[in-house]
């Protein structure tokens, strides 16, 4: 959905972020696992923008890596005068770029590219206004800035809470910040903005006034207000991640997900999961999860960094970490723990297991309580199961160690070392019987007891 138009997009974020009481950058906290500003650094992407500047006060090292990564480039704001002034710092990182220029902020992350195209298409229509600034009308007003404006979206004026006069503050259209602008104007009018106001700030709606006085008209286009939503509180970053959870999973459900406790089911930004797949309550996806079709997510399972293949049974209660590779028709149980582990199609490991650093051929039957020992206190090593081997309940393989294929392991061993194809492993003391030995031994102690 490329624009139509060259644009650069300028991301405001040198706000100082105080009521976060965090060390970590404001736009780097994450949503879905993912930190806002790359979120919004991706759907700026969708439309392909010549130039994407973010605009930063301290933290300029915690952000820069992201940025750059993204092919964007960051500018530092010294001293936080306000959003106006915070625009124009972006102007010589532009070189001289003409063309539409987007101001988003970088702690409201849920902007979707449909509304960016939205505000340059609306800069460029016919009546060319002179910005194009989004508004929105949430369920409290609160202290934004307010948008007087007619029938049609022509901009009476635009006012900041705190100059804004009681009827003023009875508006309920509401400034989200967001405008666009042709560079040519916006930074002639920015260079005009000064700080005569209640906040002594240089306020960016100011040159929509500006624009106004020589004539030049401008208009609001309205968004949702979810949209709209930014973040400047721990409790507003559990809004926005709520909200972005809340859409994630109607699209999941869109696409042929059964989710049988939506609300309970938590998302990662990259999250992948094919029709027909069932997820029970309260299931956790973190980040790289590749879920197949028709597979089974039981209740109160934790996945991330792991793919599952089509058919495949996950839960209740799994536990699937980085590089866990669950095959077609495999089951995973509850309290089992897979990491950087093959399981081949139709293995099964239905209780209480760890299966770590491990290879599992197809079919292989994995007992309860089987834990792969793969770490020494220093290195990590791999334990190889070959197709169809039964694995007996509570064994301990100590890597590296091979199982063969069809093997069996009887229950209770600690395997060190190799098993043969089609052999059997048996590692534990044989069983002894004494004939009567229990009667004999409770008929002396309760003779002792007699006083
Ligand atoms: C601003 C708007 C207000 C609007 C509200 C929506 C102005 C004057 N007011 O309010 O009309 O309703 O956003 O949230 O524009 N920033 C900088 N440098 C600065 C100041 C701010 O980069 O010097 C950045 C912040 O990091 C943030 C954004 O600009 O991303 C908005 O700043 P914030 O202080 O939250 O907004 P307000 O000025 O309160
Ligand atoms: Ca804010």
């Amino acid at each position: 959905m490329r624009a139509a138009r060259p644009f650069a997009a300028v991301i405001l974020a040198a706000g100082k972020g105080t009521r976060m009481k965090s060390d970590l950058h404001k736009v780097l906290h994450p949503i879905a696992g993912r930190a806002m500003l790359d979120h919004l650094l991706g759907v700026v992407d969708r439309l392909q923008p010549a130039h994407k500047i973010v605009v930063v006060g301290s933290g300029r090292e915690q952000v820069e890596h992201l940025v750059s990564a993204r092919g964007g480039k960051v500018v530092v704001q010294d001293r936080q005068l306000g959003t106006a002034h915070a625009v124009r710092q972006a102007q010589s990182a532009l070189g001289g770029f003409e063309g539409d220029v987007l101001v988003l902020y970088g702690d409201t992350p849920l902007v979707e590219a449909e509304t960016m195209s939205h505000m340059l298409e609306r800069l460029n229509a016919p009546d060319a206004p002179a910005v194009v600034v989004v508004g929105f009308r949430p369920e409290d007003a609160g202290a934004y800035g307010r948008i007087i404006a007619g029938p049609d979206g022509t901009i009476e004026k635009m006012v900041e809470f705190k100059d804004a006069s009681p009827e003023e503050r009875a508006i309920d259209l509401c400034n989200s910040g967001l405008l666009a602008a042709k560079s040519e104007q916006l930074f002639g009018l920015l260079a005009r903005v000064g700080n005569n106001n209640a906040a002594g700030e240089y306020y960016l709606p100011d040159i929509v006034m500006l624009a106004r006085e020589s004539d030049r008209a401008s208009v609001v286009i309205e968004a949702q207000p979810w949209e709209m939503a930014g973040v400047n509180s721990r409790a507003e970053l559990a809004l926005v991640e709520a909200e972005w959870q809340r859409r994630r999973r109607l699209k999941a459900m869109a696409d042929g997900v059964t989710l049988v406790a939506p609300e309970t089911v938590w998302f990662a930004h990259d999250t992948e999961i094919g029709r027909d797949s069932v997820v029970e309550p309260h299931v956790v996806f973190g980040p790289g999860v590749r879920i197949g079709e028709c597979v089974t997510i039981r209740a109160f399972s934790h996945i991330e960094g792991a793919t599952v293949e089509r058919n495949a049974e996950i839960g209740p209660y799994a536990r699937l970490r980085a590089g866990a590779e669950i095959g077609e028709n495999a089951k995973v149980g509850n309290f089992v723990e897979v990491k950087k582990a093959k399981l081949g199609a139709g293995a099964k490991a239905n209780h209480l297991s760890y299966i770590g650093d491990a290879e599992i051929g197809a079919r292989a039957n994995i007992g309860a309580g089987t834990i792969t020992c793969n770490y020494d206190g220093f290195g990590k090593y791999k334990t190889v199961i070959g197709e169809g081997a039964f694995i007996g309940s509570n064994s301990a393989l100590v890597a590296p160690v091979t199982i063969g294929a069809g093997a069996i392991v009887g229950a209770g061993a600690v395997v060190t070392k190799d098993v043969g194809d089609d052999a059997l492993a048996l590692v534990r003391p044989p069983q002894r019987e004494l004939q009567g030995w229990a009667a004999k031994f409770r008929e002396q102690k309760s003779a002792a007891k007699k006083p």
